[in-house]
C-alpha cells in the first residue's frame, strides 16, 4: 500500500486520481480548498464532487488546505510520507487570469514550488507528477502554417500531422498570464527534477475532461458546451470562425499516465498530454456532435473576436509520451467521453430541479 497525495482532489483530474489509487487500495490523501468556487462563483464549486467521492471511496482523507499556506504544508508532510504526489491543485483559466494575477502566480507558481519544496524536504523519493498545460508554448503553435477545411482548421504540412511535440519554444510568444504562471511552475518543476535528482514528471495538458468537471464558461470546454446545451442557455464562441480545433483526453487516461510515470519515473521529463488526432474536434464539430447525442438544439452566438493568445488548432502530439511508455493509450474516445458527460450533467440537472 503505497500514500499517495493528491492536491486539487475535488477537482477533475484529482478526483479521478483520488478514485483511481483508492480503488487499488492505497491510502489517498486529498488537498482541495475549494478555491474553484472563488475563481469562478457558485458553478465552480466542487462540493459536489468531494461529497461523492467521500462516498465512493474507502481509504480517502480530505484537508481543506491552501497549497499557498507554506506551514500548513509543511504539517502535513511532517504527518504523511509520501510516495507519489500528484499537483493537480491550481487556477486553471487562461482568461481568468488577467483579472486576478497575482493570485494566479500564487496559486499556480508559488503554490507548485511550495509543494516540490515541501516533497523535497520530507518526501524525497517520492514521484511528484505536476499537471501543466499546452498553453506555456503560448501562441507559437498558431505559427504553423493552417489549412481551412469545411468545419475546421488543420495542419497544412504533412509534418505537422500529428500535432505539437515537445520541441515547440515556450519563449517569445503570448501565453496569457495562466500560460506564463504555469510556465514559471513548468520550469519549476523540471528544476527539481534535473537538478536535485527528484522524480518530477511534467505534463502539458491538451483539453483534460471527463464527467467530473465542474463545467464554467471560462474553464472546462466540453463540460461547459454540454451543460449549456441541456439547460437551453446560450453559448458564445469566439472568433477562428468556430473552426478552432482541441484535443480532448478523458481525466482517467490522464491518470493511467501518471500511473505509468510513477512506475518507472524519468527525472525532469517533460510529456504533451492530450487526446490526439483521433480525439480532435472543432467547435462546430463539437455542437453538431453534442446536438446529435443529447438530442438538443444549442443556442449559440459568434463573436468575431477571438479570446487573446488561443491556439487555432491544437493537437498535442503523443510519440514521446507513447515511446517511453508504450503500455499506455487512448483508451476511450471522443464519443464515449460526450456520452458520460451528458449522462452525468443530465442526472446534476434532475437532481438540482427535484430539489
Ligand atoms: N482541464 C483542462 O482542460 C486542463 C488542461 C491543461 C492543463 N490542466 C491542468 O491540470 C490540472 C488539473 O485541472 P482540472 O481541470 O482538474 O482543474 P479543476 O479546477 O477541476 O481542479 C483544480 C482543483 O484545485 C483546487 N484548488 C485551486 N486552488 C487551490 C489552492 N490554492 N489550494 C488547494 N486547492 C486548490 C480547486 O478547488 C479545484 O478543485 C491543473 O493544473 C490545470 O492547470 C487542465
Amino acid at each position: 500500500m503505497k500514500t499517495i497525495l493528491v492536491t486539487g482532489s475535488s477537482g477533475l483530474i484529482g478526483s479521478q486520481a483520488v478514485e483511481h489509487f483508492d480503488r487499488q487500495g492505497h491510502q489517498v490523501v486529498g488537498v482541495d480548498n475549494n478555491m474553484r468556487r472563488v475563481f469562478f462563483g457558485e458553478p465552480g464549486d466542487t462540493t459536489w464532487n468531494l461529497e461523492r467521492l467521500r462516498s465512493v471511496t474507502r481509504n480517502f482523507t480530505q484537508f481543506n488546505l491552501d497549497i499557498r499556506d507554506c506551514s500548513a504544508l509543511e504539517e502535513l508532510f511532517r504527518k504523511y510520507r509520501f510516495d507519489l504526489i500528484v499537483h493537480c491543485a491550481a487556477q486553471p483559466s487562461h482568461d481568468k487570469a488577467r483579472d486576478i494575477p497575482i493570485l494566479d502566480f500564487e496559486v499556480n507558481a508559488l503554490g507548485t514550488v511550495n509543494l516540490l519544496e515541501a516533497t523535497r524536504l520530507h518526501s524525497p523519493e517520492a514521484v511528484f507528477v505536476f499537471l501543466s498545460t499546452n498553453k506555456v508554448y503560448g501562441d507559437a503553435p498558431n505559427e504553423l502554417p493552417l489549412k481551412e477545411l469545411e468545419t475546421r482548421w488543420d495542419y497544412a504540412r504533412p509534418e505537422d500531422f500529428s500535432g505539437i511535440a515537445e520541441h515547440c519554444r515556450i519563449d517569445r510568444t503570448l501565453h496569457s498570464l495562466f500560460g506564463a504562471s504555469k510556465a514559471s511552475a513548468d520550469l519549476m518543476a523540471q528544476e527539481y527534477g534535473r537538478y536535485f535528482g527528484m522524480k518530477v514528471g511534467i505534463f502539458r495538458g491538451g483539453c483534460l475532461t471527463g464527467p467530473s468537471h465542474s463545467g464554467v464558461e471560462l474553464h472546462g470546454f466540453l463540460s461547459y458546451l454540454v451543460k449549456v446545451a441541456l439547460r437551453g442557455d446560450t453559448y458564445t464562441v469566439f472568433g477562428y470562425k468556430g473552426k478552432q480545433v482541441r484535443d480532448n483526453i478523458h481525466s482517467q487516461d490522464v491518470v493511467r499516465a501518471i500511473e505509468e510515470f510513477a512506475a518507472n519515473p524519468r527525472p525532469g521529463e517533460v510529456y504533451n498530454l492530450g487526446g490526439g488526432r483521433e480525439n480532435s474536434i472543432s467547435m462546430l464539430e463539437a455542437i453538431a456532435r453534442i446536438e446529435h447525442m443529447s438530442g438538443k438544439k444549442l443556442n449559440w452566438k459568434y463573436l468575431d473576436q477571438n479570446r487573446k493568445g488561443d491556439h487555432i488548432c491544437y493537437i498535442s502530439n503523443l510519440a514521446k509520451f507513447r515511446s517511453d511508455y508504450p503500455n499506455w493509450s487512448i483508451t476511450i474516445g471522443l464519443d464515449e467521453i460526450l456520452r458520460q458527460i451528458i449522462a452525468d450533467h443530465t442526472l446534476r440537472l434532475t437532481r438540482a430541479e427535484a430539489r
